[in-house]
Formats: structure tokens, C-alpha cells, sequence
């Protein structure tokens, strides 16, 4: 394949934009087959270009008519814009193009969503609605005019009012064009105030469908909570007089940062009691002050080029996850947030998919929206830091918002900032941005005369492009306990920097147990042959509470690969020390929740992996039902204890402290379901006032044989709540019996709520079959060729979506050679569909090539 070689764009090629543009102001005549789009647009020729030629971006767009300085041009049209003569003194261009909104089905541009139009410019969506420098290190002031009889019609920036059919905006902050948006449709809207830190008072909007108005408290709260607390800890205020959020229902990622005017998927803003489950109200909090954050980190300093990427969305995920911790709890905030990075970057960076932080090419952008730029990009920002500690990095962070505001700016900028205020050299840990691929750390220990010796090795395994890694940066926090569990020496950091570094501990007792890693202080992979001893003496007394849910996971991963490799029997102790834990009234209760349940069977998969096994997800499932019944056999009383002591009374709040007994009691009844002939689980579907409730139990049903009727009324009960629905998709195929999920899946195929145009939809149905291992790689390739039939047909309606959705095939060379035979005829499948998409066509290219 030689995509590489036409259309790779490489950040060694970068160069300064010909033009620079003084101010913008479009023109909108919405219709969704033919709206209309004038721009009027100040260039000036870029000093720092050595340059003159002139050159708009533009896709799918119906040019009728353009100007210079007034006099109609004929532009020579390319495949991917317009170029023509232009003068060398500052000019004005306007151009008016048609474009058909109804026609665009990739969410990309200007689409229509249940007769709402909505726009979509990130990362290069601009281009699909008028010619311009679609780039983002090119920032101008826009002001927005829209004629529609619709009841609204949104912009960014200021409302400059509306008269008659015409509503007019004005966007003073500089934006580069992927910022653009532009709303109009028929909305209830739900508002409130905030007022900023020096007083200036912000109007709050939430823009939804008619029925959807009892949805949005949530969500303003978590708005609301999110200004102040970057005023509070990053001393940065909003800078407009009203802030809009419009929820829409076809849309391809969680939400979009467009100044001023975010746009939501509807299920990342959406929630109520009786609809969401605690996770979703989570996750909306999570992305309600990410989107906001963006304010700073990405509108009013944005990325020079699309492979800073990290730049904005790295440093906005610290800032959400920060956030969350603040507001829901520390501890386990972060094992959430390291467990999704190791089921998804970990997973990424592990396989033919991965890249640096940074990227050195690209094909399609849209494909670099990954788990790496993202979290592992958060990681870096976290270790940063942990490394100059919390006051350098806070003057750090003044010092690049005083110094960066209204640039477009690099990594380069950003670890300058580090540089200057503490006069460190931040040039080996620049690798972490270059350098793809988990370092593992191998771990050397030897104990004689109270002193304590440790080695830490570390080295990072090649990936594609890259064959030979040097020594990182890796800050490991660590300490020791003794035997009884008592606390022998404090948390430290060790600052690994070359290959191999030895350390030694003295005046010891005896032989220490060693918590390596706390709060998992370096997003690496850590090989140490612990003993079980050890891990349940870390999992009772450690200190740091990431490294007791990380001895739960040893232990747990242990013994399911004891079974699968050695055919052993559950192993009991296991068994015992989560009971312990569960029983363990000091302990939180979100804690024991996320730390007794089983380790994921993607994460056994991973483990063998990394052990040099080959993984059968249908064994590991096995496994995983094994164990999982044999705990709930052996621990049936404590557990019905604990089901009762932590079902929660009253009305259903979503805080923290509630959604803690909500996980613990439904961990319980997922044991408890096991042994009891789902007895509780019919009982609690029966009662459920809640989605939190409500859906677990019948998850249940469901996974027990026991849900066929339940399955039904639920979906009568909710055949009116799209998001609802989506769930309902989800767990028919992910809570079935494996073996079933394929028939199951094809069945709903035909339900008349299936559609391939919502992403949200094909997600629920199609993700959710391929991210359940066992029912997707069931031995006779089922799934695979149901996935696939599904890609091939989706990639003509919306290639970004089925590019993102082909890399669950990322884990193909993990497995046995039928397994890989298949899957590998079934991305072969997908490379030999005519008129592939770009999008598409580079992840398969990718995938292939490992
Ligand atoms: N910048 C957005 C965020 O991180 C995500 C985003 C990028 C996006 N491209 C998109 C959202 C395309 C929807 C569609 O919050
Ligand atoms: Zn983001």
C-alpha cells in the first residue's frame, strides 16, 4: 500500500502560513439541501513567510462566486481548495459557495441532526463549509451573521440580537477556524448564571430537545463547578458574557470546545435519576469541565499545528481529571483513570497502532485522536508535576498562560515554560513526546544486613517506525513496608534517567516489602516477580491506596493464570483476602468496589501477553465465571450482608459518597446472581427507581439466563429515550452468553431502532459486541465478519467513525494463528472495499502492516 507516499503529511515539513488573516465575517442563509455561506475575510501577507502563494482550503463546496477588493476572480480549483493571484498589500476576499447539510452524513462540516443544523470543524471540518486557511496557527476574530426562521440560530462569541430572521454574533477572542460553530433548530433551553471571580457575570445555556429540559441540571452544576474551579486552582476566568452548550444526537466523539458554544453529544450532557446510571453522570461531569477547560487550554493558547495535539488535549485531561479528583475523591479517581489508560493506551501502544505523543506524520488527523494523545499525554503532564513539584508547576503554568495567550504553540513552547522557572533541563524528558511505546521496568532486590538493595531497569520495547528506544525520564514513587505492614521508610521518588540505577535502603528490621509505582507515578509497565505474601500484605496495609487495588489486580491475575496455564482450581486465599476487604467498614466504598472486582479479561489477556502467552478470550472468560462463582460461593453471607448494609434508602442523588454504595451493592449482587437463581437481581429490577438500579440488575438477568422477559419490558418501558435505547443494545450482547452474541447481534441488526447513522447507535451495538472478548473472538469468526459487514457498509456514510471503530482489530496479532488467520481476511476484507475512505483506508494500512 503506498498511502504513506501521496498523502503523508510530516512535522518536519511544517511551515508558516502565506497568509494572515485580520478578521472574518460569514454570512449564513440556512436551508439543509442548499444553505448559502458569504465570507468576507482580511488577509495580509505573513512577514515570517518566505512564500506569496495563496492557497483556501475548501471540500464539497459549490463555488458561485468570488472576489478581490471587490473585482470578480476566477480561481484555479484543486483537489483540495482554490488558488489565484492576489495582490502583495493587505486585501479583502469574498466568495459565497452552496453547500447541502442534509447531504453530509460524516458529522463533519455543516450536517443536520433531527432538523437541527450543527456544525462540526475539528480538527479540519472548516473547509467543508467555506474556502479558508484551514489551519489552526492561522487566528482571526469572526463575526457571524445567520438568516433562518428557525426559533434559533447560535454563534460563537457575543449574541449581537436577533431582527426579524436574523441573528447576528460576534467572537472578539481570535480563534483558529477548527473553533468555528454554528447551531439553528427548534430548542428548550435550560439556564443559569455564574459570576466570575472579578465579577462579571456569565449567562449559562444549555440548548436542548423539546422532553430533554428535565435532563440538564446535572450538568449546569457540573458547569458551574467547573468555573470556579479554575479560577480557584489555575486562577483562569471565563472571558464572554454567555457560555451555550447545544446537545445533539448525532455526533461523532463526546463533545467539542467551540468557543463560546460547546457542542455536546447528547449522552455526554444528558442525565436523570431514572435514565443515567452513576457512571454517566460521572463522565458528564468529566467532559462538562474538560470542554470548559478547553477555554484556556486550547482557545485562547491553541496548537501551532495538528501534531501538538497532545498540547491542548494532554494538558486539558490533567486538568479534567485533577478536577474530578477534587470534587469525587483522589484515590480512586485515579484508579479509574490508570485503568482506562491501560485498557485502551496500553492497548494502543502495544500494538501496530502505536505513535508518539507527538506524532512525525499523519495521514487522515482525525485518526490521531487516540488514547495517546489524550491520556498518555495527561500522564506526561502529571509526571512533569511530580518532578519539579506542585508550586514550580503552577508557576510554570501562569508562566505560559501570561506568555502564550492568542498564540498557537508547540510542545517546544510548553516545556520552555519548565525550563525557565526552575532552570531544569527538560531535554531527556522531551523523549516522552518522541518516543512511542510502554518502557517496562524490571525490578532487581536483594536484602542482607538491615540494608536493602534495589535495581530498576528499564526499556522500551520497539514499535512501528521505531526500532531502538533510549533511557527516559521515569519518576518512581516508592516505599517500604515491613512484614507486619507497618510503614519502614515514607514515600520517595527515584528519578530513573539511564538504563539500569541501583538503590540501597539501610537501617532496616528485616527484609522490607517493597510498594513500587505509588499513585502510579509513571505510565509504564512494572515487572516484579512478587510472591503472594507480599501482594496480600500490600493489599491490607499499604499506605498508598493505588498500590492496594494494584496488589488486588496482581493477585487477581495470578490465580485466573493459574487456572488458564496450570488448570489449578480457584485459589482460595484470593477469595479471602477480597472478602476481607469488602467486609472492611473503614474503607471507602467506591474503593472496596473498584478493588474487588475481578481484574477485566482484556487485562488477562494483556498480562499473558506480556508473559509470553498466547490468550484464548473464550478460556479467560471461563476462568474469569469460575472464579468469579467461586467467590460468590465461598463468601455468599458476607456478601448479602454487604448488599443490605450498602443499599441506598431515599431519593437517588449521583455524589460520590451514594454512587460508592451503589457500586459496592451491585458488585455484591453481581456475586450474589451467581448462586441465587438471580432471585435479588429480579427482585431489584422489580423495585429499580433508578438507571443505576435498574440496569445492573437486569445485566444480571441477562448474564444469568434469566432475562428474556425483563429484556422486553425494559424496552417498553424506555422505547422513547434514545439513550436509554442505546443501553438496551449494549447489554443484549455484552452480558449474553458468548456463544450467543453473534445470533443475538444480527437479530437486533434488523430492530427498526437500529440505525448505522447514529454514532452513539452503531456504537451500542457494534462496539459493544467487539469490545466484549469473548463474544468477539468466539473460535468460527463470527463477529469478525459481522463487524465487518458493518464497517464496510458504515465507511460510505461516516469514515471517521469507521476508522476509529476498525481498531478493535488492533489486538490481531495477539492471538492464535486461526484467530489471527481470520482476522487478518477480515481487515483484508475491509482494504478491498471499493471507494475506501481515506480515514479508513490508513488505519487498515496500519494494522496490516506490523
Ligand atoms: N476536541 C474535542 C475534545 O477533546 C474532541 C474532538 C476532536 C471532536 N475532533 C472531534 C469531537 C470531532 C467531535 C468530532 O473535547
Ligand atoms: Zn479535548
Amino acid at each position: 500500500m503506498t498511502v504513506r507516499d501521496t498523502q503523508t503529511i510530516f512535522l518536519a515539513d511544517y511551515q508558516p502560513p502565506t497568509f494572515l488573516v485580520d478578521h472574518v465575517a460569514l454570512e449564513f442563509t440556512l436551508h439543509p439541501t442548499a444553505t448559502r455561506v458569504r465570507s468576507t475575510v482580511k488577509f495580509r501577507k505573513n512577514p515570517d513567510s518566505p512564500v506569496t502563494d495563496f492557497f483556501l482550503h475548501g471540500e464539497n463546496l459549490n463555488l458561485l462566486s468570488a472576489y478581490i477588493n471587490g473585482v470578480a476572480v476566477s480561481p484555479i480549483m484543486t483537489d483540495s481548495g482554490l488558488t489565484c493571484d492576489v495582490p502583495e498589500t493587505p486585501f479583502i476576499w469574498q466568495s459565497e459557495v452552496e453547500i447541502d447539510p442534509s447531504a453530509n452524513t460524516s458529522l463533519s462540516g455543516l450536517y443536520m441532526s433531527n432538523g437541527m443544523f450543527c456544525t462540526q470543524c475539528e480538527a479540519e471540518g472548516f473547509r467543508r463549509i467555506t474556502y479558508y486557511p484551514d489551519r489552526p496557527d492561522v487566528m482571526a476574530p469572526f463575526d457571524v451573521t445567520i438568516h433562518s426562521d428557525l426559533p434559533y440560530a447560535l454563534s460563537n462569541g457575543e449574541p449581537l440580537g436577533r431582527e426579524g430572521d436574523t441573528s447576528r454574533w460576534q467572537d472578539p477572542w481570535p480563534k483558529p477556524a477548527y473553533l468555528f460553530a454554528l447551531v439553528g433548530g427548534t430548542f428548550e433551553i435550560f439556564s443559569d448564571h455564574f459570576t466570575t471571580a472579578s465579577g462579571k457575570p456569565v449567562d449559562l445555556n444549555i440548548y436542548v430537545r423539546d422532553g430533554d429540559q428535565d435532563k440538564c441540571a446535572f450538568a449546569m452544576e457540573a458547569l458551574k463547578i467547573s468555573m470556579a474551579w479554575d479560577e480557584q486552582v489555575y486562577g483562569r476566568e471565563y472571558d464572554l458574557s454567555v457560555f451555550n452548550i447545544v446537545a445533539v444526537d448525532d455526533f461523532n466523539m463526546g463533545a467539542m470546545e467551540n468557543k463560546g458554544l460547546n457542542i455536546f453529544n447528547s449522552s455526554a450532557v444528558l442525565a436523570s435519576a431514572e435514565t443515567a446510571l452513576d457512571a454517566n453522570f460521572e463522565r458528564i461531569e468529566a467532559i462538562i469541565a474538560h470542554e470548559y477547560f478547553h477555554n484556556w487550554t486550547g482557545n485562547r493558547i491553541t496548537c501551532r499545528d495538528w501534531f501538538q495535539l497532545s498540547l491542548k488535549e494532554g494538558l486539558t485531561v490533567f486538568r479534567d481529571q485533577q478536577f474530578s479528583a477534587d470534587v469525587r475523591g483522589a484515590d480512586v479517581r485515579r484508579i479509574e483513570d490508570v485503568s482506562a489508560l491501560r485498557g485502551r493506551q496500553f492497548r494502543e501502544d502495544n500494538g501496530p497502532l502505536a505513535h508518539p505523543v507527538r506524532p512525525e506524520s499523519f495521514v487522515e488527523i482525525n485518526n490521531f485522536y487516540t488514547a495517546t494523545i489524550y491520556e498518555k499525554g495527561a500522564e506526561l503532564i502529571r509526571m512533569l508535576r511530580i518532578l519539579v513539584g506542585d508550586a514550580a508547576y503552577k508557576t510554570a503554568l501562569d508562566l505560559y498562560f501570561d506568555r502564550h495567550d492568542g498564540q498557537a504553540c508547540t510542545i517546544e513552547d510548553w516545556l520552555q515554560v519548565f525550563t525557565d522557572t526552575t532552570e531544569q533541563d527538560f531535554s531527556q524528558f522531551k523523549l516522552w513526546y518522541s518516543q512511542a511505546g510502554t518502557p517496562r521496568v524490571t525490578v532487581d532486590e536483594s536484602f542482607s544486613d538491615g540494608t536493602y538493595y534495589l535495581t530498576l531497569r528499564q526499556s522500551t520495547p520497539a514499535t512501528p517506525g521505531q526500532a531502538d528506544k533510549r533511557p527516559m525520564v521515569i519518576p518512581v514513587a516508592m516505599g517500604l513496608l515491613n512484614e507486619d505492614g507497618s510503614e519502614a521508610v515514607p514515600t520517595q521518588l527515584l528519578i530513573l534517567t539511564e538504563e539500569s540505577q541501583s538503590y540501597s535502603f539501610d537501617g532496616l528490621q528485616g527484609r522490607p516489602i517493597p510498594s513500587l509505582l505509588r499513585g502510579f507515578s509513571a505510565p509504564v509497565i512494572l515487572q516484579r516477580s512478587t510472591t503472594k505474601a507480599e501482594r496480600l500484605i500490600l493489599l491490607a496495609f499499604d499506605t498508598d491506596m493505588f498500590n492496594r487495588y494494584e496488589a488486588s489486580r496482581e493477585l487477581g491475575r495470578a490465580v485466573l493464570i493459574d487456572m488458564l496455564c496450570n488448570t489449578a482450581a480457584p485459589d482460595p486465599s484470593y477469595s479471602e483476602a477480597l472478602l476481607q476487604v469488602l467486609a472492611d467498614e473503614t474503607l471507602d466504598p467506591a474503593f472496596r468496589a473498584i478493588c474487588c472486582a475481578l481484574p477485566s479479561q482484556d487485562e488477562v489477556a494483556q498480562a499473558l501477553v506480556e508473559l509470553g502467552h498466547t490468550p484464548d478470550p473464550v478460556a479467560i472468560h471461563d476462568a474469569h465465571h469460575k472464579l468469579s462463582q467461586h467467590l460468590a460461593g465461598s463468601g455468599l453471607y458476607v456478601l448479602r450482608r454487604l448488599y443490605k448494609a450498602h443499599s441506598v434508602n431515599g431519593p437517588y442523588t449521583p455524589d460520590a459518597v451514594s454512587c460508592g454504595h451503589r457500586a459496592l451493592a451491585n458488585l455484591a449482587l453481581r456475586y450474589i446472581s451467581l448462586v441465587d437463581d438471580a432471585a435479588l437481581a429480579t427482585e431489584q429490577f422489580a423495585a429499580a427507581d433508578n438507571m443505576t438500579l435498574q440496569m445492573p440488575a437486569l445485566g444480571n438477568l441477562v448474564r444469568t439466563g434469566h432475562g428474556d422477559e425483563a429484556v422486553q419490558k425494559f424496552y417498553s418501558q424506555w422505547r422513547h429515550e434514545r439513550l436509554v435505547i442505546d443501553k438496551w443494545f449494549s447489554l443484549q450482547v455484552s452480558s449474553c452468553d458468548p456463544t450467543q452474541a453473534v445470533a443475538i447481534a444480527t437479530a437486533l441488526l434488523s430492530h427498526p431502532d437500529f440505525t448505522l447513522k447514529n454514532p452513539n447507535r452503531f456504537r451500542a451495538l457494534i462496539g459493544a459486541l467487539a469490545m466484549t472478548p469473548a463474544a468477539f473472538h468466539q473460535p468460527d469468526g463470527g463477529a469478525y465478519d459481522l463487524v465487518v459487514d458493518q464497517l464496510i457498509a458504515l465507511d460510505d456514510l461516516n469514515p471517521q467513525l469507521c476508522a476509529r471503530i476498525t481498531t478493535v482489530f488492533e489486538t490481531w496479532k495477539r492471538y492464535d494463528s486461526n484467530r489471527q488467520a481470520m482476522m487478518k481476511a477480515a481487515l483484508l476484507r475491509i482494504a478491498a472495499k471499493p471507494k475506501l475512505s481515506r480515514d479508513t483506508r490508513e488505519m487498515v494500512s496500519r494494522l496490516l502492516q506490523a
